[in-house]
């Protein structure tokens, strides 16, 4: 490859083209945060982030169930861990709406079709160890799910990705907690 004669000027290309980026800025204004440098496909991450949106939901509901279920059956601690779980998955839901509607995009929380959208599923359980259970497999997909969104979203829409990545660190967490608790109630049976 051929060696750059000129040198950039400080602050590198970028600075040159800020009159353009204001310019375009104020032209697409009611395009909101959506710039021309937003290179994803605005459709495809919708759907994609409603899917994650249905699956937070779904989470919601399945660790709220738990929690009451529970302390059904005096099982304090660990039905403390559902609901933190469960507000922690209503945090997650909450900030996903907002990022579609940031794009110009409709969040669904139209509960039609809303276990087919996501990716985990909403199993009850019976048992303590049953619900404990569920939740770590209804986590471990969630994982897998937001590890793939991550990587589908890559550089093209960074404050999305950056989003599903705090997201999925929190999963992880998630999960880890399940697992010990597994582990505590039923030494047979690791996570
Ligand atoms: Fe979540
Ligand atoms: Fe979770």
């Amino acid at each position: 490859m051929e060696k750059k004669k000129r040198k950039a000027p400080p602050g590198g290309e970028f600075l040159s083209d800020v009159k353009e980026l204001r310019r375009r800025a104020r032209q697409h204004i009611e395009d909101g945060a959506v710039t021309r440098g937003y290179t994803a496909n605005r459709g495809k991450v919708i759907a994609v982030l409603n899917e994650a949106l249905a699956t937070e939901i779904v989470c919601v509901l399945r660790y709220k169930r738990h929690y009451f279920m529970a302390q059904g059956i005096h099982a304090q601690a660990v039905a403390q861990e559902f609901l933190e779980h469960a507000n922690d998955e209503q945090g997650h839901a909450d900030r996903i709406a907002e990022r579609i509607t940031q794009i110009g995009g409709e969040p669904n929380f139209s509960p039609e079709g809303l276990a087919t959208r996501s990716h985990s599923e909403y199993v009850e359980g019976v048992s303590l160890v049953d619900m404990i259970r569920e939740d770590l497999v209804a986590e471990r997909i969630a994982i897998e799910a937001y590890g793939e969104i991550v990587r589908f979203l890559g550089d093209q829409d960074i404050t999305s990705r950056r989003m599903m990545e705090e997201i999925l660190a929190v999963e992880e967490e998630h999960a880890d907690d399940l697992k010990n608790l597994l582990a505590t109630l039923d030494p047979t049976k690791p996570g």
